[in-house]
């Protein structure tokens, strides 16, 4: 079966549903940022989506720049030791930081980021992310923007993928266990 949605049990969310949802994220960043043209950092690979239905969503001026990071050793993702693969080319100087995720798992990612970003004099730092996983949570991270919460099963799509497969799916489905069993 070569049809991408036949590995899937379930479609969790579509295509329609998460850019109604990005609109409404869009409303309240541009309120919260009026006057402040933010930095919208999207992590690499699985940000590229949600990055480019957020960015344009927006009605205010916001700037784009991009990281890739990857967690530190071998197999086990989310060791909490996060390296640089990819730097930004942006000096974080005074500026507003947003950073644009697709989804918070275990939240180690994101806090390590945070952190990082902070040290480098920015302005202020925010998170806005497409999808929590509350019950994966290993660390408390204060995210400002969320799109849905969502339980703690494999998800692909919309960015996210399983072994580099998937990212191009229009949705949020969950994989099939015999995908990856
Ligand atoms: C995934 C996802 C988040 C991170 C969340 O990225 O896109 O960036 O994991 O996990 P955490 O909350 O447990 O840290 P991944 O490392 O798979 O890289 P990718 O974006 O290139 O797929
Ligand atoms: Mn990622
Ligand atoms: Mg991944």
């Amino acid at each position: 079966n070569h049809d991408i949605d036949g590995d899937l049990t379930e479609m969790l969310l579509t295509e329609d549903e998460i850019h109604a949802k990005l609109a409404e994220l869009a409303r309240r960043i541009e309120v919260d940022y009026d006057g402040r043209k933010p930095l919208l950092v999207g992590v690499l690979k699985g940000a590229v989506m949600v990055m480019a239905d957020l960015a344009r969503e927006l009605k205010i001026h916001a700037d784009m720049d991009w990281m890739a990071v990857s967690s530190y050793g071998a197999g086990t993702k989310s060791s909490g030791v996060v390296r640089i693969l990819k730097d930004l080319d942006s000096d974080l100087t005074g500026r507003d930081v947003l950073i644009v995720e697709d989804i918070i798992d275990s939240g180690l990612t994101l806090s390590w980021l945070r952190e990082n970003l902070e040290s480098r004099g920015a302005a202020s730092v925010e998170i806005c992310a497409l999808l929590r996983k509350p019950e994966a949570a290993k660390v408390d991270v204060d995210v400002k923007y969320v799109g849905f919460e969502i339980p703690n099963q494999f998800v692909v799509g919309y960015g996210l993928d399983f072994s580099e497969k998937y990212r191009n799916l229009r949705g949020v489905g969950i994989l099939a266990p015999h995908v990856y069993s």
